[in-house]
């Protein structure tokens, strides 16, 4: 199969030295990213900016803003079989970038910010034959939250994970996650390594696309 794997957090300039971002490290997508190309698929990886190493076998390409990810993903979409939205999209930017480094004595304390583009909301409007699977980083409500998610952005799988749980939040090596599937089936996998939840994800992805469900 062809697949898009987003990760890792965007940035939205707030200047040419300061950003709005998020605490992704990008590990979980990197890790579907390798699991795939691993497995013999074709991957396209869109990357934020991140500072693991690409992984072997995976083409590579580098944003920074959540407009310049809706832009990769937009250009690939009709490429692939799969998309796989692991990063932490930002939801919000400044409404305008100062060309200059904003000085403490000139402006304010507010920022004025307006949303980001949902990629995945767009992606689920205008899709062809695209399986889609979504992430949802959730601190309460897990599956309510992520079953919504689910729901208004077309997906056919979205994996949830309570973000401040031991073990399963951002920048750790391991991930307890609880996979919620359009017809409503939930599967709730244990504590596991990033490497190994993203092998069995791929697996799952393999066997939805072979059934057709
Ligand atoms: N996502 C996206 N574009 C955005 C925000 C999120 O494509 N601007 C994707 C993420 O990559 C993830 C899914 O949507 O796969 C859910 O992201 P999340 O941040 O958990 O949810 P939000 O849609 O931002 O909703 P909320 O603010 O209510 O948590």
């Amino acid at each position: 199969m062809r697949i898009i794997v987003t990760a890792g957090p965007t940035r939205e300039a707030i200047d040419p030295v300061r950003f709005i971002s998020n605490k992704s490290s990008g590990r979980m997508g990197y890790a579907i990213a390798a699991a795939a190309a691993r497995l013999g698929h074709e991957v396209r990886l869109i990357s934020g900016p991140v500072s693991i190493p690409a992984p072997g076998k995976v083409a590579v390409e580098r944003v920074q803003s959540a407009d310049e990810m809706f832009r990769a993903v937009k250009k690939s979409l009709a490429w692939c079989d799969v998309l796989v939205m692991a990063a932490a999209v930002a939801d919000w930017k400044p409404a305008s970038v100062c060309a200059h480094k904003m000085k403490k004595r000139s402006t304010g304390s507010l920022l004025r910010l307006v949303r980001t583009p949902d990629i995945l909301k767009w992606a689920g409007r205008n899709r062809k034959k695209q399986l889609l699977v979504g992430f949802a980083a959730e601190t309460r409500g897990l599956l309510a939250e992520a079953g919504r998610k689910l729901r208004e952005k077309n997906l056919d799988l979205i994996v949830a994970n309570d973000v401040a749980e031991p073990g399963a939040g951002f920048d750790v090596p391991t991930n307890r996650v609880t996979l919620i599937h359009r017809s409503g089936q939930v599967e709730c996998w244990p504590l596991m390594l990033k490497t190994k939840v993203a092998g069995r994800l791929i697996k799952q992805i393999e066997s939805m696309l072979s059934t057709g469900v």
